[in-house]
């Protein structure tokens, strides 16, 4: 039964007295940890969107960087979240490390990143992966899977090895306004710290409730 279901979280704590300053400083942290996990995809993160109806809308991508502006993944500007995000560039992250018993959860606005690097990027991608963005109208309704099979065999045969970045396909950037921590204890008592970023990019640190 489902609802039978249930797990105790103990490996490891989250205290204020070892957490870093900075949100982004604990987010690297998690990260490397994560990265050196048993974690099947420890790179994958719930980016969440809201379109004109405030209806919100979820799914995965793959964080390609991380530095100091914050959080950086690539997609198909003309694809429903990027749609979503012209309307409304708030958004949320999420990672869920699972067999490090941690949740992130990010909130931040979200822009995207230079040409430059957007080209950069997608030069060191393999060259399947580069057809692959090019044949696919990310997000639109077609009429079978022959169509896009059909497309990517065309473009190989037009481009060869040599495929520009197409205009429509980029990186995106998320600046976080605020990360919380989780991480599981024994009878749900789990430590959640939140960081919110403050004016001079300081960031306020606060124990939640679980
Ligand atoms: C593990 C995994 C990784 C993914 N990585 C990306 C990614 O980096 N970029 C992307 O645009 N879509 C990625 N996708 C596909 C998205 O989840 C989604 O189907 C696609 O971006 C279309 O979303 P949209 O119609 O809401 O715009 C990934 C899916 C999975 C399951």
């Amino acid at each position: 039964m489902l609802r039978d279901i249930r797990k105790q979280y103990a490996i490891a704590n989250l205290n204020e007295d070892e957490a870093e300053k900075s949100a982004l400083s604990q987010f690297k942290k998690w990260l490397d940890d994560a990265l050196q996990s048993a974690e099947l995809e420890p790179t994958a993160m719930i980016i969440s969107t809201v379109d004109a109806s405030m209806q919100p809308h979820a799914r995965v991508v793959l964080l390609k960087e991380f530095d100091s502006r914050g959080l950086v993944f690539y997609s198909n500007y003309n694809s429903h979240k990027g749609k979503q995000i012209e309307t409304n560039p708030k958004v949320s992250a999420l990672f869920l490390w699972q067999s490090l018993e941690r949740q992130v959860r990010i909130t931040g606005s979200i822009e995207k990143i230079s040409e430059d690097e957007s080209i950069a990027y997608f030069k060191s991608r393999p060259l399947d992966s580069q057809l692959g963005a090019y044949a696919s109208p990310q997000s639109e309704v077609i009429a079978n899977k022959a169509f896009l099979e059909k497309r990517f065999e065309t473009i190989k045969l037009q481009f060869g090895s040599n495929i520009q970045k197409p205009e429509h396909w980029g990186g995106y950037l998320i600046r976080p306004q605020s990360i919380e921590f989780w991480q599981g204890r024994p009878n749900r008592l789990h430590d959640r710290l939140f960081y919110s970023r403050l004016a001079d990019d300081t960031w306020k640190i606060e124990r939640l409730a679980p």
